[in-house]
């Protein structure tokens, strides 16, 4: 607003009149108001910059995920909140700090080669990497970068995915142990049902030596009649010696007696022993004839008891298997047959066998008239270790070792039911 008079040099101010004044007083006015717009424009203006920076910043720092810039050699150039607290570090001790330190060494080369691939290749480059946080703590990340138009600096953004990486990490030791819980099974499998068998023969070798203490007593059945008749022959001799009677005819005859009785007895013995060896290979034999031995065997004891052992065959009865498993089977279930009867006081106790063939089945059925097996347990009566004895008279082993020995060794059956007076008891082989 200079007027030509208003120079600003001579110094001295020329009276304006009243209408100058209030002309410059008056654009003055304009003057300042046009500056109080500016400045309020201005105002506007960075309030709108500071609003945009809040929320620029906003975004920067609290993203959840972590933001960073790194130039050409890894140095770290910014960083935001999340990215400090991922690698556990304040934001203002990562700038100038080099990227590498917090990746651990097995991963330094992975990532030299992302930042090399970075800045080579303009376009946006990923890697997981396993870092190392300032409190030691491992995590593993996963890089995105993309570099600037400058090549200059690079954007990072870093993600921890180590939850993911474990769940996976889990997932695949999962699929491992699954398959090798998979190639595996059937040896397992294999070994298991090895051990099982293993198991079973135990059983049945200690059912075998508790039937043969209960051969001591038949033993003794059989042997108390010509140890009687022995002791005779043995006091008769010397009663004769001092009579006319006494002869060497005599001797000889009483002899001869003598050696035939302890033949006979020792004979008893080898019948016993034999029946307890184990079969070495399977063969065919005669159910009959199998059926007549164990009877022999028993056959006096019974007696003693008043228990009656009757067997009834059909012809022949041939089978292939275990010739002397196959008579332990029978002597089972005889025993157990004449515990009952006792247990129960029948009087006429009866125990038939039959045997006839059936088809390509050789069938022997054993009969008792002791009053059968009670409903509540007929299921459980070939369970090892069922026995309704006390612990000092049945281990339970019996039944389950003869339905083992001929449904396992010799693939036919074994089973019973009441007959109305009695149980009956099936072997088909
Ligand atoms: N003929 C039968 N009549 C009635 N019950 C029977 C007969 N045979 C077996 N049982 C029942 O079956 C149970 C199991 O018999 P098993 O031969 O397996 O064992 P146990 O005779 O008790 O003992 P172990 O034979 O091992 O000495 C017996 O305790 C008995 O209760
Ligand atoms: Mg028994």
């Amino acid at each position: 607003m200079k007027t030509p008079k208003d120079d600003g040099v001579t110094g001295a101010r020329p009276s304006r009149s009243k209408q100058e004044t209030q002309r410059l007083f008056h654009e003055l006015e304009v003057h300042q108001i046009e500056l109080e717009l500016q400045n309020e424009e201005l105002r506007t203006v960075r309030d709108n910059i500071e609003t945009v920076l809040e929320k620029y910043t906003d975004l920067y720092d609290f993203a959840p995920i972590g933001y960073l810039s790194l130039d050409r050699t890894g140095i770290i150039r910014n960083a935001n909140i999340a990215c400090a607290s991922l690698l556990g570090i304040e934001r203002s001790r990562l700038q100038g700090r080099s990227f590498n330190l917090f990746v651990t060494d097995e991963y330094r080369h992975i990532f030299s080669e992302f930042l090399a691939e970075v800045f080579a290749s303009q376009t946006k480059q990923s890697c997981q990497v396993k870092l190392s946080s300032e409190n030691n703590e491992t995590l593993f990340g996963q890089m995105e970068g993309i570099s600037l138009a400058s090549g200059l600096e690079c954007r990072i953004a870093v993600m921890d995915i180590t939850e993911r990486r474990r769940s996976e990490e889990a997932l695949a030791e999962n699929r491992r142990e699954l398959s090798d819980l998979n190639k595996t099974l059937e040896t397992r499998i294999l070994r298991a049902v090895e051990e099982l068998r293993l198991k079973d023969q135990m059983l049945i070798q200690q059912a075998r030596m508790a039937a043969m203490g209960d051969m001591i007593n038949n033993i003794a059945h059989q042997w108390r009649q010509p140890l009687n008749t022995l002791g005779l022959v043995v006091q008769q001799t010397m009663l004769f010696h001092d009579t006319p009677k006494f002869s060497r005819d005599f001797l000889q005859n009483n002899t001869d007696k003598a050696m035939k009785l302890i033949q006979h007895m020792s004979a008893t013995i080898d019948d016993f022993r034999d029946f307890f060896k184990s079969d070495k290979e399977p063969a065919q034999f005669d159910v009959n004839e199998i059926l007549e031995k164990t009877i022999a065997l028993i056959e006096q004891n019974f007696q003693h008891q008043k228990i009656n052992v009757i067997l009834h065959s059909d012809g022949e009865a041939p089978a292939t298997g275990y010739p002397n498993e196959y008579g332990q089977v029978i002597l089972n279930i005889l025993t157990n047959a004449r515990d009952v009867l006792i247990e129960r006081n029948i009087d006429h106790a009866l125990i038939s066998l039959r045997s006839y063939v059936e088809g390509d089945k050789t069938v022997v059925t054993i009969t008792d008239n002791a009053g059968g097996v009670d409903e509540a347990i007929m299921d459980r009566l070939f369970e090892p270790y069922f026995t309704t004895k006390g612990p000092d008279k049945g281990t339970g082993i019996g039944l389950f070792m003869s339905k083992t020995i001929i449904e396992q060794s010799m693939g036919g059956t074994l089973t019973m039911r009441n007959t109305g007076t009695g149980a009956e008891f099936r072997i088909e082989i």
